[in-house]
């Protein structure tokens, strides 16, 4: 069967119709089946797929690896340090040499105003697809690894399903918004009643926030933007509460720490969950601040899917790679 999706690059979800990304996941559910049945899924046979790291990872690295290695290629795992990057290749260099040797190039640049453009001038200059492991916008696996959660949690159709994208404290460091700018951005597609809590300071992206309004408008559903974090709790079918830095209103890190250590009081513990509806679930992409950002009794909790996202990421991750990979595949 001649494959649509090949050769496409997967940066943002938002450059997929909302036709493809649910065959995406329709594929990903098959593919988690067959690795449950232990069934063979060699689409990508001896291609090569290189994993640019420039930021640290541990559910990417993993199940990029995995997806690769269960789809019968061979991952390669780089980071900035031992490629010649930091004496001058340059992201052309990046994008024509390594689509040359292989079939893919994946990457992770998270750092604000650079990461982005950066995967995207490695796009345009290879004649392989290019990745989005997580830049200084989006994190477009995350955000399908979450989206398929939700299905399985709660059916494919999130009409009138009350969905919280809350801020939360965490004292580690200033966390990249791709997270929530990405799950709000897929969500919007598919008709819930979305809604994001945050301190004044941790504004998301002017431009995705239209975006998300536009989605709505198309798609149907509602979107709301409060600062209340214990409100938004009430009677929700699914709460997401994790930290971002607030890098909207400044990119400094010591300044954003200061804005930060205001808000401690923005925890998710059991008092809020309970204010959720009794099936409701707890999402969190990990890694989170334990005893600051959740409490124990949550993320370890009967509401918390955590880590049946993490394990999404790997049947996603394995069907976007054969679809947008192999050439001549069918399921
Ligand atoms: N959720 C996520 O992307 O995890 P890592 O940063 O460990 O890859």
């Amino acid at each position: 069967m001649k494959n649509k999706f090949f050769g496409h690059d997967f940066i943002n979800c938002n450059d997929w119709s909302k036709k493809e990304l649910v065959t995406a996941i329709d594929v990903a559910l098959k593919l988690k089946k067959k690795f449950y049945l232990k069934q063979p899924t060699q689409y990508l046979l001896h291609q090569t797929l290189f994993l640019l790291f420039f930021f640290a990872s541990t559910r990417t690295r993993t199940s990029f690896e995995a997806a690769m290695d269960h789809l019968g290629g061979n991952p390669h795992d780089l980071t900035v340090e031992t490629l010649q990057i930091n004496h001058g290749d340059t992201s052309k260099e990046i994008g024509k040499i390594l689509s040359s040797y292989g079939q893919g190039i994946a990457i992770r640049h998270c750092d604000w105003k650079i990461g982005n453009k950066y995967i995207n001038e490695v796009a345009n200059n290879s004649n392989k697809p290019v990745f989005n492991m997580q830049c200084d916008i989006y994190h477009p696996f995350q955000a399908m690894a979450d989206l398929m959660t939700i299905f399985e949690k709660k059916g494919k159709k999130l009409k009138g399903k009350k969905i919280v994208m809350s801020w939360a404290y965490a004292k580690s460091y200033s966390k990249p918004i791709s997270v929530p700018q990405s799950f709000l951005l897929l969500l919007s597609l598919f008709g819930a009643d979305l809604v994001l809590t945050h301190p004044q300071e941790f504004k998301l992206m002017p431009k995705i926030i239209n975006e998300i309004k536009q989605n709505t408008k198309t798609y149907g559903g509602t979107f709301e933007i409060t600062d209340n974090m214990e409100e938004v709790f009430d009677n929700a079918d699914v709460v997401y509460p994790k930290s971002w830095g607030p890098l909207v209103t400044t990119p400094d890190q010591k300044e954003g720490k200061k804005i930060i250590s205001q808000y401690k009081d923005w925890i998710c513990d059991e008092k809020k969950m309970k204010l959720t509806k009794k099936d409701a679930i707890y999402m969190h992409c990990l890694p989170a601040d334990r005893g600051v950002e959740v409490t124990d009794e949550v993320i370890d909790g009967h509401q918390s899917v955590v880590y049946q996202q993490a394990e999404n990421r790997l049947h996603v991750q394995k069907a976007i790679l054969a679809l947008t990979m192999g050439k001549d595949i069918s399921f």
